[in-house]
């Protein structure tokens, strides 16, 4: 039970106090607990205009946040819509690459390709875009079945050619001329921590976008607003997307607020069209979250946090590599800026996944709350492509000292687990090779 934060620690109601290295626990809390700023931004909203509906009226703080926010999205950006999270961000994404095909009197396109290591929210749509079956649960029946590709992981295609492969198989599969849009993320979060597809799969992404028309949506929703060291990731992708999802950091944890942003091409089939685009939830553009999304902005701005991210990150991974490298069950350190993964492995042949009922990633989590340290770990193995996994997601905030701190406690942590899992590895098998893809679809 956490009662308060203040900076880059949290206290619990026993009064123990924890370094807080996920920022808020899902990546949300890029700037820290306790901002003055943020919170008198949004008492200050609150108290002249905290609410208005904008299915009919707008309100001059989401009109200054749809500015703001376009003119640090990548070129031709000009457009966006405001949601409440980052599934509904998804959502709208969707929407208006389905919206876009319609426009332009192609009708026949929706289906949507993606990674099947992939999380992008856990409502009904979102779930279909990831074909881990243990996300979707006993929800299949409401889920439309859609494709999806393996990700480009050292471990089933270093290269991206398999994963570009099976694109064009699900293309042929399914008929490129009813495929509406792939999407993904371009730095994994939960799903893969860290994990970007190599260079060979993005150019042959955008190859393919120019042969069969369909669009390319990006979930940055963790990636957007600074986390990756730049505002959006996609600014360092060798092409540009069509629709952009974003959230967690737009609020920052102080407001529940995502936006959909699409590029100019996108806005005008639908403005040239039928001019409708009716998706609305209440809280939509409200202004109190916008408010607090411009103040956010602003802190970003003011303290140069996303210049400090693109500098301190790569430096921050190689510190936590270092202080990891004595442990054989860590197979790979990844990630850019201030969004860092952890893979595990068997240490005996340091290649297979790890058991699945040593439940290593829960380990690691119960034993960093010992150690008075936050971080997420996750364990899709059942799902195929990946084994035990650790993010590392501090806030931008953090000084050096903390930074070093919060990779002091995590290599004590991922030592002590280490010792435990090779004892009770002592006389077991390494998973066999078929099991390293079971479960697959
Ligand atoms: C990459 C990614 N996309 C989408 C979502 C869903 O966002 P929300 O929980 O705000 O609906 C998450 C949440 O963790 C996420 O990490």
């Amino acid at each position: 039970m956490i009662v308060s934060g203040d900076g880059v620690w949290v206290e619990d109601s026993a009064g123990r106090r924890y370094l807080d290295a996920m920022s808020g626990g899902s990546m949300a809390l890029t700037l820290g607990h306790g901002r003055e700023d943020l919170i008198e931004a949004a008492r200050a909203q609150a108290q002249t205009l905290s609410f208005v509906h904008n299915e009919r009226l707008t309100n001059p703080a989401q009109e200054r946040l749809a500015h703001q926010l376009t003119a640090v999205a990548p070129d031709g950006f000009t457009r966006v819509h405001f949601v409440t999270g980052g599934s509904e961000a998804n959502e709208t994404a969707l929407r208006l690459a389905r919206s876009y095909h319609v426009e332009r009197g192609d009708p026949r396109r929706w289906r949507v390709l993606s990674p099947a290591q992939a999380y992008h929210g856990p409502t009904m749509a979102t779930l279909a875009l990831t074909g881990r079956a243990g996300l979707q649960g006993p929800l299949t029946p409401f889920i439309q079945q859609q494709p999806h590709i393996p990700p480009s992981t050292w471990r089933f295609d270093p290269s991206g050619k398999q994963a570009l492969a099976a694109f064009d198989a699900a293309l042929e599969q399914v008929g490129a001329e009813t495929v509406a849009a792939f999407f993904c993320e371009p730095v994994s979060a939960a799903a893969l921590p860290g994990y970007t597809p190599p260079k060979l799969f993005w150019e042959g992404l955008a190859e393919r976008r120019e042969r069969y028309g369909f669009l390319i949506c990006l979930d940055e929703v963790v990636t957007g607003v600074g986390r990756t060291g730049s505002w959006f990731a996609a600014d360092r992708l060798p092409f540009r997307p069509d629709i952009i999802a974003t959230a967690k950091g737009l609020g920052a944890g102080y407001a529940a607020i995502g936006a959909a942003l699409c590029h100019e091409h996108v806005y005008e089939a639908i403005a040239s069209g039928s001019r409708r685009f009716t998706l609305g939830h209440t809280w939509d553009g409200a202004p109190l979250s916008c408010a607090v999304g411009i103040a956010v902005i602003d802190a970003l701005r003011r303290e140069r946090l996303i210049e400090r991210v693109a500098e301190r990150g790569p430096r921050l991974r190689e510190q936590l590599a270092e202080a990891l490298e004595d442990v054989e069950m860590v197979r790979e350190v990844r990630g850019q800026g201030y969004l860092l993964g952890v893979e595990y492995v068997d240490p005996r042949d340091r290649e297979s996944f790890l058991p699945v009922d040593l439940g290593v990633a829960g380990r690691i989590d119960d034993t960093a709350l010992e150690h008075e340290l936050v971080i997420l770990s996750t364990q899709p193995t059942g799902d195929g492509f990946a084994g035990d996994q650790s993010l590392f997601a501090p806030p931008f905030t953090a000084t050096d000292e903390e930074l070093e701190e919060m990779v002091g406690r995590f290599a004590a942590v991922v030592h002590e687990v280490a010792v435990q899992v090779e004892r009770e590895l002592a006389g077991r098998k390494p998973a066999p090779v078929s099991a390293r893809a079971g479960g697959r679809r």
